[in-house]
């Protein structure tokens, strides 16, 4: 293999600047030559691309967001945007594509695959973590540390006051990120779309809580975005109603994207951009490179959306257990 292109497409991560670095220099050590295509797929589809070498991906290992930019790209999901993305990469000569990226990202790679003439290997960089095939995403550490310090400064005001505070974090359809920092932040509740929400047993418990430590307490409830259509704010209504008390809803929101990454994310996107690398040189193809434990595996890219990555289930019961 003499040249590869590499993108980074979807929502951005802090951490996708470390792996875009990793493959780049790990490809020039092995004499291969990269060209990073900016702006995701509607970047590759358009022609925007650069020459990247091991210098150009000098000092960019600390930075959050991609300095390759990102998108959402309806048109990769018609077969005239799929050919025109094909005969882009046959026109620039790239015979290996790594994408960087969530479900969306994979789901167009392995469209891409299937109408051949291109290898693609995908790397799962996501702040979610809802990608199958892999213990964590990159930027899921970044992201759950960023929504921390947040959360950890909201309980400083919700005990002054001793008021509920309904915090929402994002995950789109999945609890990863509340479920993390829901433990981490020492919540009385959390609410994730993957089990069933019952308001009025959630204003029992927050009201049982609060008889039992002598009144108005102050308490934190973590949402997921995707828990319910109206997300915290619907939640907080309907409970505050329930209990007659008084309230406030945080919507954490896209700063959880941003910012440097922690070591974890960038040690993660160096191992995956240098796997992705050898995976095609190995002539292995249509697939993500995922770490589990501390091994690399490939799973094939239709089953990083198709299969479901399971929660930590002993986290959900966490919070019943350690708060008083
Ligand atoms: O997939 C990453 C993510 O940050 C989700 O957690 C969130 O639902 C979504 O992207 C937000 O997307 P956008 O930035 O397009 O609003």
């Amino acid at each position: 293999m003499k040249r590869v292109g590499v993108l980074t497409s979807g929502g951005d991560a802090p951490g996708m600047n470390a792996c875009v670095r990793a493959v780049v220099r790990s490809a020039a050590s092995r004499k291969i030559e990269v060209v990073g295509i900016r702006r995701g797929y509607t970047g590759l589809i358009g022609g925007d691309m650069i020459s990247l070498g091991p210098k150009r991906v000098g000092h960019i290992l600390e930075r959050g967001g991609t300095f390759l930019d990102s998108s959402r790209c309806p048109e990769m999901k018609t077969p005239e945007g799929l050919e025109k993305a094909v005969n882009m990469l046959r026109s620039e000569r790239i015979e290996g594509l790594i994408t960087i990226g969530g479900d969306g990202t994979f789901r167009a790679a392995a469209a891409l695959a299937k109408m051949g003439g291109v290898k693609v290997v995908g790397i799962p960089g996501t702040i979610d973590n809802d990608v199958y095939g892999t213990d964590y995403t990159i930027g899921f550490d970044t992201a759950i540390n960023t929504a921390l310090q947040s959360i950890d400064k909201i309980r400083d005001t919700a005990d002054s006051l001793e008021m509920l505070f309904f915090v929402e974090v994002m995950g789109r359809t999945r609890g990863f990120i509340a479920l993390a920092v829901g433990v981490a932040g020492g919540a009385s509740e959390i609410i994730i779309p993957e089990t069933e929400t019952n308001t009025l047993a959630l204003a029992q418990r927050l009201q049982k809580r609060f008889l039992k430590r002598g009144g108005q307490q102050s308490a934190l409830i973590i949402v997921a975005e995707g828990n319910t259509p109206g997300g915290a704010q619907a939640i907080a209504k309907m409970v505050g109603e329930i209990m007659k008390v008084d309230y406030r809803v945080v919507l954490l929101g896209h700063v959880q994207r941003g910012g440097s990454p922690t070591a974890r994310d960038r040690i993660l996107a160096s191992k995956l951009g240098i796997a992705a690398v050898n995976t095609l040189r190995e002539g292995k193809h249509g697939c993500m490179v995922g770490e589990i434990g501390s091994e690399i595996v490939y799973t094939p890219l239709e089953d990083t959306w198709t299969k479901v990555k399971e929660l930590d289930a002993s986290l959900l019961r966490m919070p019943h257990i350690l708060t008083i």
